[in-house]
């Protein structure tokens, strides 16, 4: 593990640069593209809550997750460390007028300004690749998580392009994202290197380690969420799994 100021300046540019406002709008405009039917779908098989449940999206961004999940009827609680981020969630919530439904807050991650078990289930998509300590992450989530409550962790991985798929993806980046190609190399060369970027495998093994129950795995979750138009014209080189597993109930 590198020195704690290490992680600081990791913190410091995912605060301040890699999530900030020209880049949050973005982002959301890339996911916006997204099949939320698709999301939807996927989350009504994986949660089996009571609706008047209270779910934290864990690195919540421009509250995608979040507005998927109060549109099932749930209580969420999105939290994130981009203030950015959250002004453009904020925005599309409110927009979607599920603003009673979701609550938004900045917090780290790795040490959320949260009771313990004071949600009913986490969800978090994408977010475990940028933490400097996704193990702390992980163990925050359980934290904050109820006994018998569910924790939902996506994550990917970059998958094998050939240069036509390479180029195709980086023109779709582009025409969305209005940003050249090359913007994200920056943050990749200088930051990359110190995010330990847990693979399906390590976070099996912290979830097991932490004693979770009734694991669940499933990969290349793309091929349920978005619909083949969505695949082929904005697939990306990315390939999304999903681990679950039921915080124990004390002995
Ligand atoms: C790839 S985006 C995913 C956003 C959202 N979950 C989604 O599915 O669209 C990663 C998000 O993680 C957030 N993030 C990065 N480090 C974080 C931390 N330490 N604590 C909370 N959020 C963090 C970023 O600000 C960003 O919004």
């Amino acid at each position: 593990m590198y020195p704690e100021t290490m992680r600081d300046k990791v913190k410091e540019y995912m605060r301040n640069e890699r999530w900030n406002h020209r880049n949050a709008t973005a982002y959301d405009r890339y996911k916006k593209v997204s099949d939320r039917r698709g999301w939807g779908r996927l989350m009504n098989n994986i949660l089996d809550l009571d609706k008047n449940s209270r779910i934290l999206d864990f690195g919540t961004g421009t509250g995608f997750m979040a507005s998927i999940l109060a549109e099932m009827g749930y209580a969420v609680v999105g939290v994130d460390l981009s203030k950015a981020m959250l002004d453009r969630a904020r925005e599309n919530i409110m927009a979607e007028g599920l603003s009673d439904k979701v609550y938004l807050m900045q917090s780290d991650g790795e040490n959320l300004e949260m009771e313990d078990n004071s949600v009913d289930c986490v969800v978090s998509r994408w977010v475990l690749w940028t933490l400097p300590d996704p193990r702390k992450g992980i163990e925050e989530m359980i934290r904050v998580t109820k006994p018998g409550g569910r924790i939902v962790v996506m994550d990917g991985r970059e998958k094998h392009r050939n240069v036509l798929q390479r180029f195709k993806n980086s023109l779709v980046d582009f025409i969305l994202t209005q940003r050249h190609p090359l913007w994200r190399k920056r943050f990749e060369e200088e930051i990359n290197r110190h995010l330990p970027r847990y693979s399906l495998k390590e976070i099996n093994e912290v979830f097991g380690g932490a004693g979770l129950r009734d694991i669940e795995i499933m990969e290349e979750v793309e091929e349920i969420t978005e619909n083949w138009i969505h695949r082929a014209v904005f697939g990306s080189g990315w390939s999304t799994f999903l681990i679950t597993g039921t915080k124990p109930e004390p002995e």
